[in-house]
């Protein structure tokens, strides 16, 4: 297999996590999940004391930071200045943070670089809002993952519940916030690029989904 560049972007709760994790162990290829990105720039804020719209505070601590995926005998890890944290992502708050940061121009500047150093390499496949659009525009194939709101929230709910015991109404309403958020901010919002591959998860497992990419993949890299 040839070690191309693989994206999928989507909305969240459209099975883009799961799909781009086994997609990659498929292709033998290395997994960047670019949201974890996002969401450790919002935890170092929210560290700092620093405020989602506080540009000079951010750049401060994006120059500060430094992201780096480690491979361990437990799975993929993401340092930020040496520190794993990898668990420390997923809160509701940190979620919400990382959706108001992920706006602002000096994050997304600072998070082009990264991602576009992780990718130099090639054999990846890379998952977010953006990697079709705006990061890997030249990948050779790109996906937009995408299912109806309230299927999205239901697999969004079952994820939590046993974590955060949040209700179906609540994790609704951050699903539909955040998905208003990051598809109507003027930086890369969420949007398909032209180019790519729609695939609507809604009545569709994840195994079938990942064999429908990998038909796609075959048969662009024998054209
Ligand atoms: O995929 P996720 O839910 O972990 O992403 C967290 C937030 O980060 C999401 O609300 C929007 C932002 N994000 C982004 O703007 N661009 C990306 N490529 C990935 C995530």
């Amino acid at each position: 297999m040839k070690e191309i560049i693989v994206t999928i972007d989507g909305p969240a709760g459209a099975g883009k996590t799961t799909v781009s994790r086994s997609l990659a162990e498929r292709l033998g290829f290395r997994y960047i999940d670019t949201g974890a990105l996002y969401r450790a720039v919002a935890l170092a804020a929210r560290r700092n004391r620093v405020q989602a719209n506080d540009d000079t505070a951010l750049a401060k601590i994006c120059q500060n930071l430094e992201l780096q995926y480690v491979r361990t005998e437990n799975g993929l890890k993401l340092m930020s200045n040496g520190e794993d944290v990898t668990n420390k992502l997923r809160s509701p708050e940190i979620t919400m943070l990382a959706s108001a940061v992920s706006a602002r121009s000096v994050v997304r500047q600072y998070l082009l670089d990264v991602q576009r150093a992780m990718g130099r390499q090639g054999g990846a496949v890379f998952e977010g809002r953006d990697m079709g659009t705006v990061v890997f525009p030249n990948a050779e194939v790109k996906f937009y993952l995408d299912a109806s709101g309230k299927i999205r929230a239901k697999r969004r709910f079952l994820e939590l519940q046993e974590k955060m015991g949040l209700s179906l109404e609540e994790v609704e309403r951050d699903l539909t916030k955040r998905d208003n958020n990051d598809s109507t901010r003027t930086e890369a919002p969420l949007k398909p690029a032209a180019d790519a591959i729609r695939i609507d998860s809604t009545d569709m497992k994840i195994d079938e989904v990942v064999s429908l990419m990998l038909d796609h993949i075959q048969h662009i890299q024998h054209n």
